[in-house]
C-alpha cells in the first residue's frame, strides 16, 4: 500500500501494524529526538496542504517532520494558493509534484480530494509520491484515528473488550467515523451511541457492530471512554437545523458524576461548548494526552509513507468485462426457423439489439449511446417500446443498425438495465448473449453522477465519478470510489 486515504482502504491489519509503529517512536517524540530509520541520505520533501482550519493535525504533522529532519512545507488554507482563484486540485496536486513534494498531506473539506489526486499523479507519471488523508470533510480522519488508538492502547492497554460511548456530532465527525471503522464484531466493544435525532450516526459506520442508540447523556455511565466531539458547525447549510443541535449537549461536572468513576473522556478537539471549562483539568478527561499522541502517530505515519511511496499501484482499469453466449447461429437458419407469420422488424444484417430491456429504459439508453458517440454516420437507430414480452411482461428493444459496441459500453448497459439480452449481428452469424454488470464502473461521458454535493467528483474538472459494485446482506449497493458513500444503481444514473 502506497496511500492512506481512508481506513477501508488500508486494512485493520495496516492499522495494528501502524498503531504498533507509532507506540514505538514514543521515546523519541518524549527526548524529541530523531529515530535513527529518519536517518538518511535522500529525506523526503513532505507537503502539508491544509485547507481547511488545524491546528493540532497540521502542528503535529510539522512537529513530526521536524523530530524525523525532513524539509517540509506548510501551506495553510486555500487563499495561499491558486484554489483560491478556483484552480483545480488536479493542477495544485501536479504542481506540488513539480516543485518536489514527495509525501503529499491533504486536508480538505470536499471528500475525497486524496484518492483523486492519488489517481491524477499517477496519471501524470509522479509515481514515488505518497499520498495522506488529514480529514476530508464529513468522509474520514485516518490519521486521527490512528493517535485515538494509540491512546486508548496506552490507557486501558487494550482496543477489545471495553464499553465505548460516543457523544456530539456522530453525523457529520470524520474522526468517529474513522475510528467505528477500525472495530469489527469480534473486538467486543459494546458501543454507546448518544447524539440528538438530528445528528445521529449514518448506518453504513454501525457495520454489525454492538450498538445502543440513545439521546441521553445518562446512558452513558457504563462506558470505560467517552469520546466527545464538537457539532461541525462548517457542515450544516440550515442555520435553523444547526440551531436545534447546537449546545444540546454539554459535560458538566453533574454529568461526569453519573459516569464511572474512572471513564476516561477523549475528544479529537478543538472543543467549543460541548466540555464545560469547571472540568477541564479533571484528570477523566485525556484529551492533551492524545492530542500529544498525534506526534509519534505521525513521526510513524510519515516514516511508513517514505517507506512505501516507492511502491507501485497500477491504476485501476475497466475490469474485464465477462459475457455468457447463449447461443451462435447462421442468420440464415434463423429467418429460416422462425414461424411462418411472426412478425418480426426487418432483418438485420449488421448490428446490436438490446432485447429484454424493461420497459422505459430504451429511451435511457439511447441516450447513453449518444453521449457515448458510438454511431456513425450510417447507424440507424430503432426503438420498440413497451411491446409484450414473455419474459418480462412488457419490453423496450433498441435495434442498432450498423452499431457495434465497445465491452465497456455494454458493460455499462447491462448497469443500467441488467436483463438486457444483447444480439450481435455480423458476418450473417446472430450471436446471442448477455453481460455480467461490472463490479466496477466509471465513464468519461457524464450520465454517472455522484449524487454527495461534498464529493471531489462534483468539484473538479478532471474527476469522473467511479463506483464499485459490492453485495451487502445480499442488496446490491453502489459505491463511491472517492467519498465512499454507498448509493443504489438508480441514484447514480444520470438523468440525461
Ligand atoms: C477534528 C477534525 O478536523 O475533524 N480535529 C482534529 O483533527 N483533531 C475534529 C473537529 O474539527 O471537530
Amino acid at each position: 500500500m502506497k496511500h492512506i486515504t481512508s481506513i477501508d482502504a488500508l486494512g485493520r491489519e495496516e492499522v495494528d501494524k501502524i498503531v504498533k509503529g507509532a507506540r514505538e517512536m514514543i521515546p523519541y517524540a518524549r527526548q524529541r529526538s530523531t529515530p535513527p530509520q529518519a536517518k538518511i541520505e535522500k529525506k523526503p520533501k513532505v507537503c502539508l496542504l491544509f485547507l481547511e482550519p488545524s491546528t493540532r493535525t497540521l502542528g503535529s504533522y510539522e512537529e513530526a517532520a521536524r523530530l524525523l529532519g525532513w524539509p517540509t512545507r506548510i501551506i495553510s488554507g486555500p487563499e495561499s494558493t491558486s484554489l483560491a482563484k478556483k484552480e483545480s486540485f488536479a493542477n495544485t496536486a501536479r504542481m506540488l509534484a513539480i516543485q518536489g513534494a514527495q509525501i503529499i498531506i491533504i486536508r480538505s473539506r470536499e471528500e475525497g480530494v486524496s484518492t483523486f489526486i492519488a489517481e491524477v499523479l499517477e496519471r501524470a507519471g509522479f509515481s514515488q509520491i505518497s499520498i495522506q488523508n488529514a480529514g476530508d470533510g464529513a468522509h474520514e480522519h485516518p490519521s486521527q484515528t490512528l493517535l485515538d488508538r494509540l491512546t486508548i492502547l496506552e490507557t486501558l492497554g487494550r482496543l477489545k473488550n471495553f464499553t465505548f460511548g460516543f457523544l456530539g456530532d456522530l453525523k457529520y465527525s470524520r474522526t468517529v467515523h474513522s475510528l467505528l471503522k477500525t472495530f469489527t464484531p469480534e473486538d467486543n466493544v459494546r458501543f454507546r451511541l448518544v447524539s440528538c435525532p438530528e445528528t445521529r450516526l449514518p448506518e453504513e459506520y454501525k457495520r454489525g457492530l454492538d450498538v445502543f442508540e440513545s439521546q441521553s447523556v445518562e446512558d452513558l455511565k457504563d462506558c470505560d471512554i467517552v469520546y466527545v466531539t464538537r457539532i461541525q458547525e462548517e457542515r450544516y447549510s440550515d442555520p435553523v437545523e444547526l440551531k436545534r443541535v447546537k449546545g444540546r449537549y454539554r459535560i458538566t461536572l453533574d454529568v461526569l458524576e453519573k459516569w464511572k468513576k474512572d471513564v476516561k473522556i477523549m475528544h479529537p478537539l478543538p472543543y467549543v461548548d460541548e466540555i464545560s471549562p469547571e472540568i477541564r483539568f479533571d484528570r477523566r478527561l485525556i484529551l492533551d494526552k492524545q492530542s500529544w499522541y498525534g506526534i509519534p502517530t505521525r513521526m510513524y505515519l510519515l516514516l511508513w509513507s517514505q517507506r512505501n511511496r516507492f511502491e507501485k499501484t497500477v491504476l485501476s482499469g475497466f475490469p474485464e468485462v465477462e459475457k455468457k453466449i447463449i447461443k451462435e447461429v447462421n442468420i440464415n437458419e434463423y429467418l429460416a426457423s422462425r414461424k411462418k407469420g411472426e412478425r418480426y422488424f426487418r432483418p438485420l444484417r449488421n448490428g446490436t439489439v438490446l432485447d429484454h430491456l424493461e420497459s422505459g429504459t430504451a429511451e435511457k439508453i439511447e441516450r447513453y449511446l449518444k453521449t457515448e458517440r458510438v454511431f456513425r454516420e450510417d447507424s440507424v437507430i430503432h426503438s420498440i417500446e413497451n411491446v409484450p414480452s414473455q419474459k418480462l411482461k412488457r419490453k423496450d428493444v433498441l435495434i442498432l443498425e450498423n452499431v457495434f459496441l465497445p465491452d465497456k459500453t455494454l458493460a455499462l448497459i447491462s448497469f443500467i438495465a441488467p436483463q438486457t439480452t444483447f444480439n450481435i449481428v455480423r458476418d450473417n452469424r446472430i450471436r446471442k448473449m448477455k453481460v455480467e454488470p461490472p463490479k466496477e464502473i466509471y465513464s468519461q461521458t457524464s450520465f454517472l453522477r455522484c449524487p454527495n454535493s461534498h464529493c471531489v467528483v462534483n468539484h473538479d474538472p478532471e474527476a469522473r465519478p467511479r463506483f464499485r459494485i459490492l453485495k451487502k446482506e445480499g442488496k446490491e449497493v453502489v459505491r463511491c470510489n472517492y467519498c465512499e458513500r454507498e448509493f443504489s444503481r438508480e441514484e447514480v444514473l444520470r438523468t440525461i
